[in-house]
């Protein structure tokens, strides 16, 4: 892109200042600055208004959720079936490791976060230890696609090296980058992180699989006659991948995605609800659940809206293709943001200081057919590492791991 050129494309969105140190820049470091200009979706910046306004949401009803009584009543079926597609090879595992875990506060990847107490025990180790199980079980080796973004992917693909990717067979792992997105402040005023570069951060878990697509990959999945994909957080310890049983639930079930839920621990939890949304499956925040909504009871006297969605899902790639990133929502997010000030100076705030823009990916299950929601017990699936103490932070992965039986 030329100078003018993005000049014009600034002057559009009322952003000049992004060019004010461009004559101090050397050639090089110009180039790269229009390119970033040039592959840098501004369009997003029209949405600040959405933070204040929220998002507009439809008509939420329950949606059923196959319970744990259910599930153990057909277990050998869904067991049975479950290592059948995973030993076809019609499984991969897909691990979400682009977030930046800000509340975590560590400079390094989520995944390389060390949790062990007598020995070194990574977050990454654990997933793929998790993972393994299923491998040595099903004695097939499942394809691990990992998605990184460009301020992770090295310091991701290095360590995994270097760890041996802990056992996991290297051939089958594959890396990706997610996009990047721009971020501003409470005015819409684009935020750099140094005179010659915008500051970017990862667009959201819910770009997965155009990422996908961009690199290529889609032509992977059906090469290998791979039919389900288990996206996964990096973050949640405890998780089970491509269990049979889940797997065997889906795909008997006929449904587009599964989703594993839990039983929420109180009414007003933090976590995603499982519902309909306009007669779709979808998923609530905890902030538009109302307290009618909390109050509600099934026929059976139970809350109506009782299971919360813990980022584990399992995608049919056919249905993949009918999701529209244009018809997800962008969620505009407050945080708080490194940038440089006018006069050159980097601050480092420490309250939110402007917005950050996501797709998510349970927005993606809304533009699904059909759901099946799948409960998993908490205690030994749900351990996230949100936040460095408190609630869902290494502490209480911690405690939740080693009541588990983890040696930590
Ligand atoms: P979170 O919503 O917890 O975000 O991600 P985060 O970036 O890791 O953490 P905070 O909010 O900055 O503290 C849930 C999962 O989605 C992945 C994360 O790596 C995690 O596995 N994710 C999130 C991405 O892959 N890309 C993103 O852009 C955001």
């Amino acid at each position: 892109m030329t100078r003018e050129a993005a000049e014009r494309k600034l002057a559009e969105y009322g952003q000049e200042h992004v060019l004010k140190y461009f004559d101090e820049l050397d050639k090089e470091a110009q180039e790269r600055l229009l390119s970033q200009i040039e592959e840098t979706d501004l369009s997003v910046l029209k949405h600040i208004g959405d933070a204040e306004k929220g998002l507009k949401r439809g008509v939420f009803s329950p949606l059923k959720v196959m319970q744990r009584a259910e599930i153990l009543s057909r277990e050998k079926e869904f067991h049975d079936e479950g290592v059948k597609v995973i030993r076809e090879g019609k499984t991969a595992a897909l691990l979400l490791a682009g977030g930046m875990g800000t509340r975590l506060g560590s400079d390094n990847p989520k995944g390389m976060y060390d949790i062990g107490i007598n020995k070194p025990v990574y977050i990454f180790q654990r997933i793929i230890e998790n993972l393994l199980d299923v491998v040595h079980e099903t004695d097939t080796w499942i394809h691990l696609f990992i998605m990184t973004s460009e301020a992770n992917h090295d310091a991701t693909v290095s360590f995994l090296k270097e760890k041996k990717f802990f056992g996991y067979k290297e051939d089958r792992v594959t890396f990706f980058k997610q996009s990047m997105a721009p971020a501003c402040d409470h005015n819409g005023k684009l935020y750099m992180e140094d005179k010659g570069r915008l500051f970017t951060s990862p667009n959201g878990n819910g770009g997965w699989y155009s990422s996908m697509v961009r690199a290529g990959l889609d032509k992977v999945l059906s090469d290998e006659g791979i039919e389900w994909i288990d996206l996964f957080a990096v973050d949640n310890i405890l998780q089970r991948i491509l269990d049979p049983c889940f797997v065997g639930a889906t795909v008997l079930g006929s449904a587009s995605v599964g989703a594993k839920v839990v039983k929420k621990a109180a009414p007003d939890e933090k976590i995603g609800v499982m519902c309909l949304e306009d007669g779709r499956p979808s998923i609530v925040e905890y902030y538009d659940l109302s307290q009618e909504m909390m109050d509600e009871k099934d026929e059976n006297g139970d809350p109506a809206y009782n299971f919360g969605v813990i980022l584990n899902y399992l995608f049919h790639v056919s249905e993949l293709d009918r999701v529209s990133e244009d018809r997800m929502p962008l969620h505009v997010v407050e945080k708080k943001i490194k940038y440089m000030a006018d006069d050159g100076s980097i601050v480092k705030p420490d309250k939110p200081n402007g917005y950050k823009f996501e797709q998510l990916v349970l927005d993606m299950i809304h533009q699904l057919d059909s759901c099946l929601p799948y409960e998993v017990i908490r205690e030994h699936e749900f351990a996230p590492i949100k936040n460095a103490t408190g609630v869902d932070s290494v502490e209480s992965a911690r405690e939740l791991a080693l009541k588990d039986g983890i040696e930590l």
